[in-house]
């Protein structure tokens, strides 16, 4: 029934991860079928669930990986992940997620807007069902901070201004990172591990998962839609800019800036503009210099866990962190 993309990646807790898949399916059983219907879709097209893993992969740095809390909050960060996934394909007028048609492109929009409250309104109910205040706190305050990104990415689209790379990792880390780190905390707190273990674990998935934004930023560039399981070139045609562009509209030489920023404007036009860009992005290097980055700050996330005793958890974390800079879909 698992379809997890990550390969052989998250072995140390594919248990757990089964166990997530019966877990979800039979919380579904309590909604009205046309909302079943939705998730089901969503839930079979695949997914990596790297969110319920991170949290059951910190938790094994606790004292008690094997509390039913954690699979609560588990099950509630893929709930919420995918309410997010459900709307974002909205904004982004996006046909294809998990190499399935979009929700709001099978149904409606209606029923898109619908489904993903009902998963929001149910991944609520699982945290507090944690009678831990922290997990509803921490998720509450994801789920604002990821509105938060949206809206200023949102508002930088509309206005068409060039944002700097800080706008643009601020934006990431709101829309991404946070996610993934609290993900990592909740897992380890929920588990009961030292604070100063949850502080590691936070800090790797923070900079891990603007590794992971960036290389999907990368990749909307640069990947087939058969492989990646969306289509590509939607950031662009949604007006938002993501970094290799920022990047290339910032440094590169006339005559290329004018004619990028043409591109840009255009939202990528039509395909020969399309593979136009792409061969400017590739040409004036900032495609690697994307790469660059995100290679970097998966480093970063990397040595943070140095101060972490060795276990099976660590090294998956590790591999984890390698597939986030090697992953071509
Ligand atoms: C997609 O997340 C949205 C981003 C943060 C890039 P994932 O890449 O984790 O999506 P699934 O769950 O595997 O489909
Ligand atoms: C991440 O942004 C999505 C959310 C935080 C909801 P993207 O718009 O880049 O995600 P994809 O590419 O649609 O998965
Ligand atoms: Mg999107
Ligand atoms: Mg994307």
């Amino acid at each position: 029934m698992v379809k997890v993309e990550f390969p052989n990646l998250f072995q140390v807790v594919r248990p757990e991860l089964n166990a997530l898949e019966t877990y979800l399916h039979d919380d579904l059983q309590e909604a009205r079928e046309g909302v079943r219907e939705v998730v089901s879709h969503l839930l079979a097209g695949g997914g990596k669930r790297v969110r319920p893993a991170l949290v059951f992969l910190a938790a094994r740095f606790g004292k008690d990986a094997q509390s039913p809390q954690i699979m609560k909050v588990a099950a509630a960060t893929e709930m919420i992940h995918m309410a997010t996934l459900i709307h974002d394909d909205i904004l982004d007028e996006a046909l294809l997620r998990r190499g399935v048609a979009t929700v709001h492109t099978v149904w409606n929009r209606r029923v898109a807007i619908l489904a993903g409250d009902y998963l929001f309104a149910r991944a609520l109910g699982l945290l507090a069902e944690t009678r831990q205040p922290e997990a509803t706190l921490i998720m509450s305050s994801v789920v604002r901070q990821m509105c938060d990104g949206e809206i200023q990415q949102n508002v930088a689209a509309m206005s068409g201004d060039l944002p700097t790379e800080a706008d643009y990792l601020d934006r990431i880390g709101k829309k991404t990172a946070l996610f993934l780190a609290e993900s990592c905390r909740l897992g380890a707190l929920m588990a009961g591990a030292e604070e100063w273990k949850q502080r590691v674990l936070y800090t790797f998935g923070w900079s891990m998962g603007l590794g992971f934004q960036i290389v999907d930023d990368l990749l909307d560039f640069t990947a087939t839609s058969v492989a990646f399981g969306k289509v590509v070139g939607v950031d662009l045609r949604a007006g938002v800019l993501t970094l290799p562009l920022i990047h290339a509209l910032l440094n590169s030489e006339e005559p290329e800036k004018t004619r990028l920023a043409k591109l840009a404007q255009s939202r990528g036009g039509g395909q020969s503009e399309w593979s136009e860009l792409q061969s400017i992005l590739g040409r004036s290097g900032s495609f690697a210099y994307a790469q660059n980055v995100a290679q970097r700050l998966v480093t970063e996330a990397v040595d943070s866990l140095g101060v972490l005793p060795a276990n099976e958890a660590k090294e998956a974390l590790l591999s984890m962190a390698s597939y986030v800079v090697e992953r071509e879909a």
